[in-house]
């Protein structure tokens, strides 16, 4: 049973919420906020309820170097541009700065901590950084749906120590719309599914290959599926490594149910 965040009492509370923040930068501009505007609805429910919100955010993968081309300054910019909501960048995700910010907290403003991948510890989930990450909160909350199948810090790690936690409503949202579609879909149900790595999606693709009736492979990813059937790709990225995956993919999937580009 999921726990949300409506049971929780977020007043004068530290809240750490993980979001999905990864969206594509040109330049320095924010192409598309989809990301931002899906995790307004908690932002602003926490903000409303009283709780002094730090939100936790990845962007792109600096591979756990402070690299400065992957700041989240272009996405607090822009969500202050817009006026969603009022918005601090704090120039780290864990230690002085963050406690520093909270204890001078100004109340409605949501603190932005500087990308979590900045850190190696947040991709390898290393005990130490989710605890200083845990630290300075009382509760968390977790609205990172675009993340949530990754084993890190911010999304795994924290959600195992941390007394108080929720799921924000987005996840809510897309948790109760899977749980209609893989218990009792309308027909016909076709999954459609994108990306690059197959490797990623593997126990996606297997268990959806049981419930849904037809399967749509787009984006990079088809590219491996492509090859395996014995098409041309030319230079278009190919997973090597699963390409035994994909046959046994095609295999299951049997004929007339997965269609390719
Ligand atoms: C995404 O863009 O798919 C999510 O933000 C996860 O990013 P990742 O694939 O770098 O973990």
């Amino acid at each position: 049973m999921l726990s949300t965040i409506e049971k929780l009492d977020l007043k004068g509370k530290n809240v750490f919420l993980r979001v999905d923040f990864n969206v594509p930068i040109k330049d320095g501009v924010v192409q598309d906020d989809t990301r931002i505007t899906e995790a307004l609805k908690t932002i602003r429910y926490i903000l409303d309820n009283g709780g002094k919100l730090a939100i936790g955010a990845h962007f792109g993968r600096p591979k756990g170097q402070r690299d400065m081309k992957y700041s989240l300054k272009p996405v607090v910019e822009h969500i202050n541009a817009k006026g969603y909501f009022k918005a601090k960048l704090v120039d780290d995700c864990i230690g002085e700065k963050v406690s520093n910010a909270l204890k001078a907290y100004y109340p409605s403003e949501a603190l932005i901590l500087e990308n979590l991948r900045f850190y190696e510890g947040e991709e390898k989930n290393d005990p130490a950084f989710t605890e200083a990450l845990a630290a300075p909160f009382e509760v968390y909350i977790n609205d990172a749906f675009g993340v949530s199948h990754r084993k890190h810090a911010s999304v795994y790690g924290i959600a195992g120590i941390a007394a108080e936690k929720a799921a924000g409503f987005l996840i809510e949202k897309e948790v109760k719309y899977f749980d209609k579609i893989t218990r009792d879909p309308d027909r016909p149900f076709a999954a459609i599914l994108g990306g690059a790595k197959v490797s990623d999606k593997i126990g996606v693709i297997n268990a959806l290959l049981d419930k849904a009736d037809f399967i749509l492979v787009g984006g990079a990813m088809a590219y491996t599926f492509l090859k395996v059937l014995g098409h041309k790709v030319g230079s278009s990225r190919v997973e090597e490594s699963a390409e035994e995956i994909v046959q046994g993919i095609i295999k299951k999937a049997g004929g007339g149910r997965l269609f390719l580009p």
